[in-house]
């Protein structure tokens, strides 16, 4: 069992192009993205947060350097909103704002797979477990998905990939795990497939995006091979990585959204703007009228 040293560090791959979402995505990164008024990223930067994170790394590509400028300070922005004594935006800003030495950004210079652009990551992150959070997904429950999961490993130790269930049929769009014995607040994970063929899942729990990993997935990840969609797999370096060390499964419960697909995205947007008491009274009546006048 690997020492169950503390989550200090997560890693945030943002170099993906965004196919899905053209035109949108030709200038504006998917990361960037609005859900309500923040973009999708700000929204698994804060789920990091709440799990006690302390060093925010960002996998980045060409033509997404607008999300380092999004974690800086904006100058001319600030000044002006001071001499305007806009100060619940100036806070806002300031709220928002990592702390000077805690974001590192490393690009992914070819986009050979989710394996290696967490493979980019293995110099910043050094030999520590970390977190990594797909910022495509965004997530919503009391307790964040990621703090769940830094409990568990509390408990677990070694490695942990939060889990939630999916109708047999999507589960070809996945990585797929199998579960074996329960642990308190999670199971032990017996296999990993990444997009399993129709017909073959080893179970309906699919991988959500978020996972605790310890540093030898590197080495592995190193000389990977490419998997699925010719590509390098995380899933395949994690499931050499279970034939030296323990996976957990985190059963997630709360509301999941795909922000890299359309259908996910306008629905995280309707559901968000209905969490925010300020923005809530002024859509509900619209939203119910708009959906009944489908009918
Ligand atoms: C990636 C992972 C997959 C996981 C999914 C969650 O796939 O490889 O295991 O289930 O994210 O969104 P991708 O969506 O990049 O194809």
């Amino acid at each position: 069992m690997a020492e169950k040293k503390k989550i200090r560090k997560a890693v945030f791959p943002v170099a993906g192009l965004g196919t899905r979402f053209l035109p949108a995505t030709k200038a504006v990164p998917k990361e960037m993205l609005t859900v309500v008024d923040k973009p999708v990223i700000q929204y698994v930067v804060d789920e990091a947060v709440e799990a006690g994170i302390e060093h925010f790394v960002f996998i980045t590509g060409r033509g997404k350097a607008v999300i380092e400028d999004y974690f800086d300070i904006q100058f001319e922005l600030e000044q002006t909103l001071k001499s305007r004594n806009k100060n619940a935006e100036l806070t806002l800003l300031n709220d928002l704002l990592p702390k000077a030495g805690t974001a590192s950004f490393t690009r992914q210079q070819e986009p050979l797979g989710l394996g290696h652009a967490v493979w980019c990551a293995r110099d910043i992150v050094g030999h520590e477990p970390f977190a990594l959070l797909l910022p495509d997904m965004i997530m919503y429950s009391e307790k964040g998905c990621l703090r769940g999961m830094v409990e568990l490993y509390e408990k677990a130790g070694g490695n942990v990939i939060a889990v939630e269930e999916c109708a047999p049929e999507l589960a070809h769009k996945y990585g797929i795990v199998g579960v074996g014995e329960e642990l308190e607040g999670g199971f032990r994970i017996t296999e990993m497939v990444e997009k399993p063929a129709k017909g073959t899942a080893p179970s309906n729990y699919f991988i959500n995006g978020r996972y605790i990993l310890q540093p030898e997935i590197f080495s592995i990840l190193e000389t990977q091979e490419r998997g699925a969609g010719n590509e390098i797999q995380l899933t395949d370096g994690m499931l050499k990585l279970a034939k030296q060390q323990a996976f957990a499964g985190y059963r997630f419960e709360g509301r999941t959204f795909d922000c890299g697909a359309k259908d996910g995205f306008i629905l995280a947007n309707a559901f968000f703007a209905v969490q925010r008491d300020d923005i809530r009274p002024l859509v509900v009546d619209p939203l119910k009228e708009l959906l009944s006048a489908l009918r």
